[in-house]
């Protein structure tokens, strides 16, 4: 009989709803609920998991209680929202996705899993997979931006990363793909509201990416505290039973984000604790994050005949699975072990730095401003954000300290000298102060050049941190107006560093500035990523994986919009546009200026047919005519301008690299499998068309700067 069978046979109800159970440690709550001390629960058998819990004393503590003091010893899975990096911190989700490249990503997970498995955790509440075409909304930060295609690759890296080869390994982490389903598109823009959109954009934009997690063998899913049409996720049983385990084939644990069963009562669909947990439970949710409503509400439901025992040892039987994938049972005590060397952590710190100058995107650079080559003899760092530790972590830091997270002032303090730097912040963040105004403006007069270190603090992103308005927080307009009116008198250039944790609405900021970089939050290294970039010994290469608006009128902003009955013209007053700004963002989809000056030119196509069965090669030059050596990113779209259903102006379908030194010349070969250009017809049933499609190439997702080519999709002959 297997050790998961003789325990179930042991197992009392309440034990076994103990094992359903995910409470937060002592340390540190993520939600509205603060919890209490959980020991004599885990000797009690009557709590199986936990979050927010860091450290290996700790984590071993609370371990030794279940494993030895208990009276089944069945240990603890502990888990934690490693997101973006555990002490460690890598740039936030929607920063690292601008380096448009899945063994990086795998990489840092891998990374981030070894950080964290060795402070004895066993699980993260990551990858976050909600794509955002709405800025407004805060978690845009911890996602892959705004294309689906682009999530699912993000998907797949970061599963793989965080989970490698063996869930039982001591540096392993069970990885939850999260948060199931469309919470990226919260009405309005405000988290935690409602979400009604169509089947067909579910199924488009939505699932693609939980769709890749669970093909990558995600080890949980987390269903979203959102309503979807009316119908909360976490009692979704539609898209919970129905698609991801009965549809994919998912098998593993469903977790309910934080208190989300018991909300479900807010929500209207539960008149108590025991509905809740009756709705949640036959769902197919199995751990009660936090709400304890199953600990609570399922013996009610039980008595009420409302659930039976076997959905409940359904996923009991689960919970207890992941554990022993993960080895909890052979060794409880494997994550943590031992210490990571100072070796490890040094090269983990390098690795941020490279990957934090590779998340810069550069969206200006007016007459080669920048690299700072000849690095000037007195430099201002100037701005709120210029020297502020705690904010380069970004939303969700994880385990990461305030202290230590190096700034753009440290670095540049360190990579020129300490006397070459003229730091002053000017204003806050996000007060009404402007008492600093005047001796900023002092420290530009006695520069060469001019950092501008403006932007959101980390918390104006990330969760319940939703904005209306998406300027520059606070007084920061005002301050950079007197910094752009005393830089022009002084004839010296403006580089804006711009932090946040979304696309900021800035058109006059990149008008006024000679260069500006989108920073995102870059994490432990940001500062020396930072000044790798500006001073030229990293040529930016990141990529915008999401649109920046003009206006926020204009959000929902993305590339992959339907092209309507009226598609925009200027010369026809009756077509799709506004009155007031172009319907074109201010930077588009994969947007990034780099160090080089790319060219593109002969596209190659293929001429015959091409079936479902083929393998579609598209060839394009890409010449560098800049002055210096940089990576460049080309784009691969496609657009189907005739079929059953209205397709997209612009469908991501794959991108290429290639770096090239000044005057080469090179070819981006890439390859995109003819069956990815199925679609839902009008029944929503995958279809392959006959008929002509656009291939696109090119730098971003403008359709003016990219070359078109087209192809002719044919049947397949009968086999
Ligand atoms: C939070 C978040 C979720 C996180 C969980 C545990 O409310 O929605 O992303 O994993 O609670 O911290």
């Amino acid at each position: 009989m297997s050790r998961i069978e003789a325990l179930m046979r042991k197992m009392s109800l309440t034990e076994k709803l103990g094992q359903l159970t995910m409470t937060a440690s002592r340390y540190a709550t993520t939600g509205p609920i603060i919890a209490g001390d959980s020991t004599q629960a885990i000797k009690d058998g009557t709590i199986g998991n936990l979050l927010n819990m860091v450290g290996a004393d700790h984590v071993h503590d609370m371990q030794r209680l279940a494993v030895e003091e208990s009276r089944l010893g069945i240990p603890l899975l502990i888990g934690f929202d490693v997101v973006h990096g555990h002490r460690t911190l890598f740039p936030i989700p929607l920063g690292e996705a601008s380096l448009f490249d899945p063994e990086t990503w795998a990489l840092t997970a891998r990374e981030s899993a070894r950080e964290a498995a060795a402070d004895g955790l066993a699980m993260t509440f990551a990858p976050m997979l909600d794509v955002s075409r709405d800025p407004r909304w805060g978690r845009s930060a911890e996602g892959p931006g705004e294309d689906p295609w682009l999530a699912a690759r993000f998907a797949e890296a970061k599963v793989r990363g965080f989970q490698g080869n063996d869930l039982a390994a001591s540096d392993a982490l069970a990885a939850t793909a999260k948060h199931f389903c469309a919470y990226g598109a919260v009405t309005a823009g405000r988290d935690y509201a409602s979400v009604d959109i169509s089947e067909r954009t579910l199924r488009e934009v939505h699932l693609p990416s939980f769709a890749a997690a669970v093909a990558a063998g995600v080890a949980a899913v987390m269903p979203a505290f959102t309503d979807l049409a009316g119908v909360p996720m976490t009692a979704n049983g539609a898209l919970l039973r129905g698609w991801l385990r009965r549809k994919l084939g998912f098998d593993g644990v469903i977790v309910s984000d934080y208190n989300a069963i018991a909300e479900l009562i807010h929500h209207g669909i539960a008149a108590d604790l025991a509905q809740a947990a009756t709705l949640a439970l036959q769902a197919g949710v199995d751990i009660d994050m936090m709400a304890d409503a199953y600990r609570r509400g399922l013996p009610t439901a039980l008595d009420r005949g409302w659930v039976s025992s076997m959905e409940i040892d359904a996923a009991v039987r689960r919970v207890l699975t992941l554990k022993e994938r993960l080895g909890l049972f052979d060794d409880p005590y494997r994550r943590g072990a031992a210490p990571e060397t100072a070796a490890t952590l040094a090269s983990r710190r390098q690795l941020a730095r490279v990957v934090g100058s590779r998340a810069i995107v550069m969206l200006k650079n007016e007459r080669g401003v920048l690299p700072l080559a000849e690095a000037p003899a007195r430099l201002a760092v100037i701005g709120p954000l210029a020297d502020a530790s705690s904010e380069m972590r970004g939303p969700w830091w994880g385990a990461a300290a305030p202290e230590g997270q190096v700034t753009v002032a440290t670095a540049l303090r360190e990579m020129l000298s300490e006397s070459r730097v003229l730091h002053a912040a000017g204003v806050e963040i996000d007060g009404d102060d402007m008492s600093g105004v005047a001796a900023a403006l002092d420290v530009c007069s006695r520069a060469e050049a001019i950092l501008l270190c403006l932007g959101e603090a980390a918390t104006m992103s990330g969760e319940a941190a939703s904005r209306a308005h998406l300027g520059l927080p606070g007084r920061q307009r005002e301050f950079a107006e007197a910094v752009f009116a005393r830089a022009k008198l002084l004839r010296k250039p403006v580089i804006v560093i711009l932090f946040s944790g979304r696309p900021l609405v800035v058109p006059w900021l990149a008008d006024k500035s000679d260069a500006m970089l989108a920073a995102w939050f870059l994490g432990s290294e940001s500062g020396y990523a930072i000044g790798d970039v500006i001073l030229g010994r990293v040529s930016p290469s990141g990529r915008s994986p999401i649109s920046w608006p003009r206006a926020t009128g204009q959000v929902p902003i993305f590339f992959g919009q339907r092209p309507t009955g009226r598609p925009a013209n200027p010369d026809d007053h009756f077509t799709s546009k506004y009155l007031d700004v172009p319907n074109e963002p201010l930077f588009s989809f994969g947007h990034g200026l780099t160090y080089g000056r790319f060219s593109y030119s002969n596209l190659r196509v293929p001429r015959d047919g091409v079936t479902e069965r083929d393998t579609i090669a598209v060839r394009v030059d890409v010449t560098n005519d800049g002055a210096r050596a940089a990576e460049e990113t080309v784009f691969l779209f496609t657009h189907d301008k005739l079929a059953s259903v209205s397709r997209p102006v612009l469908e991501l379908r794959g991108f290429g690299k290639i770096h090239l030194k000044p005057g080469a010349t090179g070819t981006v070969t890439l390859m995109l499998p003819a069956a990815e250009l199925r679609f839902l017809g009008p029944d929503l049933e995958p279809v392959y068309e006959p008929g002509e499609v656009e291939i696109l190439v090119g730098p971003c997702a403008n359709r003016t700067q990219l070359l078109a080519g087209i192809i002719q999709l044919s049947r397949a002959p009968p086999s």
